[in-house]
């Protein structure tokens, strides 16, 4: 007649091997998660890109030539501009809190506010059709290339297309979410 299984034993060898590993496996976790998070943050709560939709204060068909009308990003929700080009301190994917519409010789283009020197943001000079920067005198002619340093790279563009009317544009960009 067979004998009944005995119930296995779990020896003290065994059960100091499973508390050893456990805690090893534990303080690799603890050690690695920090710095997993760091490497691979998780998305901000609320962030959405997408298009901006602007109003503009002069609509695009009035806008003259040599001229061009600023615009802001939205606050409520906070939004921003993605540039779709850049050099110097703008690049492709940094975000820009105003811009421009700006026609050049029957041109249309839209460009982010920040100067490529520093960042800081550049004005319409309307006598002198350029765009101005107040930190270090840089200019830019209205189709965004240097006319004078000590910036070296044109404005960034912003991706946009025409809205419902000439007053409404969209533009590529990101609700913030804080
Ligand atoms: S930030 Fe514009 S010239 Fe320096």
């Amino acid at each position: 007649m067979a004998e009944a299984l005995a119930p296995r034993r779990v020896t003290r060898r065994t059960f100091l091997g499973w508390w050893l590993a456990s805690l090893l496996t534990a303080t690799v976790i603890t050690g690695l998660a920090p710095i997993l998070v760091y490497f691979w943050p998780a998305p901000p709560k609320g962030q959405k890109k997408g298009p901006i939709n602007i109003a503009l204060q002069t609509p695009i068909d009035q806008l003259q030539d040599g001229n061009a009308v600023k615009f802001d990003a939205p606050r409520s929700p906070n939004s921003a501009f993605i540039m779709a080009d850049g050099g110097g301190d703008n690049a492709p994917g940094e975000l820009a809190f105003g811009g421009y519409v700006v026609n050049n010789q029957g041109k249309v283009n839209v460009f982010a506010i920040n100067c490529s020197h520093l960042g800081c943001s550049v004005a319409l000079n309307e006598a002198a059709k350029t765009f101005d920067c107040p930190c270090h005198g840089s200019r830019f002619r209205l189709d965004g290339t240097v006319l004078h340093g000590p910036a070296e790279f044109p404005l960034s563009h912003l991706t946009w297309k025409q809205g419902p009317n000439p007053s409404a544009i969209e533009v590529d960009g990101i609700v913030l979410g804080f």
